[in-house]
């Protein structure tokens, strides 16, 4: 297909599905070895093996900063370094307003959507310093860390974190060609939607088409999201072709948050159109 990721090896975590898997493919067609890591083994196993000798599945929970590790040096064993970083997997995880977010609530979804994020920015810059060499890490944010209403409280906030952590990261290893970017997905037809609504998964297809209808008018381009959409910003952030770019978070949503939604301006107007007239 192209070969912008020749000669490079990626991690991709949440590569079973939805904008991992789509990365994945994506990756491996532009020339990059590629390490599936997921929770879901069954479906990164027969993603990898779709993939062939340029992909490798590795059962990796992200909470634990120890398996994240683990993967780095399973990257490094497996394809003998590491240029890319996509630290992808994410859930809503709690759904509960501010006002009835517990602790442990929001402990459980900063560990998946903060923490975990940290911890694959801590091991790939480890390893990118060890080659002596550049590497892009990108983390898949969202529009909930400009926004809210999009996602849970706790799932915002964390997601909102994400871009102190690739801006603090861009900092830290200036002068180095060490990057870090996040993407800010509007609303993209995966899974994760499908969870988050408790439809039954036999139903996902339907359900997401649907919704896809219903949903596209809200963007500017005037469809929903695909996971591809986000693959191609992500080739973009992972290629050389982006090796001045550090330290942003790019929205990736169809011109969703370019534009109010909520018609303050026309209002005006229409009050403005009375004085007028008087
Ligand atoms: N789909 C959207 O509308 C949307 C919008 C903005 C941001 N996002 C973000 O995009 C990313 C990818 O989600 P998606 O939409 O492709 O959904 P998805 O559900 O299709 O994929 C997410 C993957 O992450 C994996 N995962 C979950 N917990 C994990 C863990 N502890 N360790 C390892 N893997 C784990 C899941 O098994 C799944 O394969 C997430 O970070 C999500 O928050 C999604």
């Amino acid at each position: 297909m192209g070969n912008l990721l020749e000669g490079k090896v990626a991690v991709i975590t949440g590569a079973a599905s939805g904008m991992g898997l789509a990365t994945a493919e994506l990756f491996v067609a532009h020339g990059a070895k590629v390490v599936l890591a997921d929770i879901q083994e069954g479906k990164g196993k027969a993603a990898a093996a779709r993939l062939g000798a340029a992909a490798r599945f590795e059962h990796t929970d992200v909470t634990a900063p120890e398996q994240v590790r683990a993967l780095v040096r399973t990257a490094v064993a497996e394809f003998g370094r590491l240029d890319v970083m996509f630290s992808n997997a994410g859930a809503a995880v709690d759904l509960s307003p501010v006002s009835e977010l517990t602790p442990e609530g929001l402990d459980r979804t900063l560990a998946l959507n903060l923490h975990a994020h940290v911890a694959a920015h801590k091991y790939a810059v480890e390893q990118f310093r060890a080659q002596g060499t550049a590497g892009s890490i990108i983390t898949t944010a969202s529009v909930a860390a400009l926004e809210a209403g999009w996602n849970g409280a706790a799932y915002s906030m964390a997601k909102a974190a994400v871009l102190a952590l690739v801006r603090q990261t861009a900092l830290e290893n200036r002068g180095t060609g060490i990057r870090s970017n996040a993407l800010l997905p509007g609303a993209v037809l995966t899974s994760i939607i499908t969870t988050m609504f408790r439809i039954d998964p036999e139903q996902e297809t339907a359900f997401l088409t649907e919704v896809g209808a219903a949903i596209g008018g809200e963007t500017l381009i005037g469809r929903a999201g695909t996971p591809e959409d986000i693959a191609n910003a992500a080739l973009f952030l992972a290629s050389d072709l982006s090796g001045w770019i550090t330290g942003v978070g790019l929205p990736v949503d169809g011109g969703a948050t370019a534009a109010t939604k909520d018609g303050t301006v026309s209002l005006i107007t229409e009050v403005a159109g009375k004085f007028h007239a008087r």
